[in-house]
């Protein structure tokens, strides 16, 4: 493991390098992680805001894998001068083109040619992109602030998530164009273990826990900014149950009346498919009201496997 210059690894929460750098020069391709662990060493990182110094990997690691948009807090000089850095450090020939960005060596890389893109909220260790790349999506965000679950989610995807996303809710967090947001947003405020404890030591439960009950309405926020196509959100199965239902109707409020969208629902076990009874509530759309369904069409698709979760040996795209 390599120690970050400027005191970085330890405050952005980020651990996860094996940073191994054997020489390598007029290379038409580098690995990521070599990719990424050049620009931390060499750009100053006293020299951005102290606010966005802690997210530095997840900014470079997200724009490697979309270098032809600018990366999220910095903007597009910054990334002119990554590229300009990463062509004189490695670059093929005297015109140092620019080199391909290799993740080959990441169990799950990012496809070739995406099909849709989507946001990872609450990523964790990406349960969600693993299906959504299978499908052929294709992620340009993606926020965990657990700093076990970046680490993992840095060895699988080749991305480290950004964090807290109470912080970034508001931003454009990408540029182009995003079709979908997935996302399971904390359940403790409103499983039945997380409320009878939080009642236990006195504490707030629901949408008025402030830490994490809200959490809910920065999706809102993400959604509404962006608009994709579809979303899929992931809870307990009390949600819908939680203070005699009103919690799960003002979701639905700000879904369906607010953001516009139809909304479908469903509790579906994950015992058919993993050795484990869980059963969770998804939150679909796959129809933006006033939308044509042509549009949709693949969207759709994820509706569809969602739903198709419940039956046994059914034909399903998720999980
Ligand atoms: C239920 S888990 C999601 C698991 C995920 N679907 C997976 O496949 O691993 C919720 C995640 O939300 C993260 N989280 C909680 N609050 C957060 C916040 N404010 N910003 C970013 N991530 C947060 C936690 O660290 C946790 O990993």
């Amino acid at each position: 493991m390599i120690s970050l210059q400027h005191g970085s690894s330890a405050k952005n929460g980020f651990h996860g390098f094996n940073g191994i750098r054997n020489g390598v020069k007029n290379a038409e391709k580098i690995s990521h992680s070599l990719a990424l662990q050049v620009l931390l060493e060499k750009i100053d990182q006293r020299t951005y805001p102290e606010t966005i110094r802690e997210e530095i990997p997840a900014i470079i690691s997200h724009w490697l894998q979309s270098t032809n948009e600018p990366p999220l807090l910095v903007g597009k000089k910054e990334a002119s001068a990554w590229a300009k850095l990463l062509k004189s450090e490695f670059g093929a020939g005297t015109a140092k083109k620019f080199p391909v960005i290799d993740y080959t060596v990441v169990p799950f890389p990012p496809p070739k040619k995406a099909r849709f893109t989507f946001i990872d909220l609450f990523a964790g260790i990406g349960g969600f992109r693993v299906a959504l790349q299978k499908m052929g999506g294709k992620c340009v965000f993606s926020s965990d602030w657990d700093k076990n679950a970046k680490t993992t989610y840095y060895e699988n995807y080749g991305e480290v998530p950004f964090g807290d996303i109470r912080r970034l809710s508001s931003e454009k967090l990408y540029s182009g164009r995003v079709d979908l947001v997935c996302g399971g947003f904390p359940c403790q405020p409103f499983s039945i273990a997380g409320v009878s404890k939080k009642l236990s030591l006195g504490r707030k439960h629901g949408f008025e826990d402030e830490n994490q009950g809200i959490l809910f309405f920065e999706v809102a926020k993400i959604i509404k900014r962006h608009r994709p196509k579809a979303f899929i959100l992931e809870n307990v199965k009390h949600l819908l149950r939680h203070d005699k239902g009103n919690t799960f109707r003002s979701i639905l409020h700000v879904l369906e009346k607010e953001l516009g969208y139809h909304v479908h629902s469903n509790v579906i076990d994950a015992k058919n498919f993993v050795p484990q009874h869980r059963e969770r509530v998804f939150i679909v759309t796959g129809k933006q009201i006033g939308r044509a369904h042509s549009e949709l069409q693949s969207l759709r698709e994820i509706s569809y496997a969602v739903f198709c979760l419940k039956k046994k040996n059914s034909e399903c795209l998720i999980w």
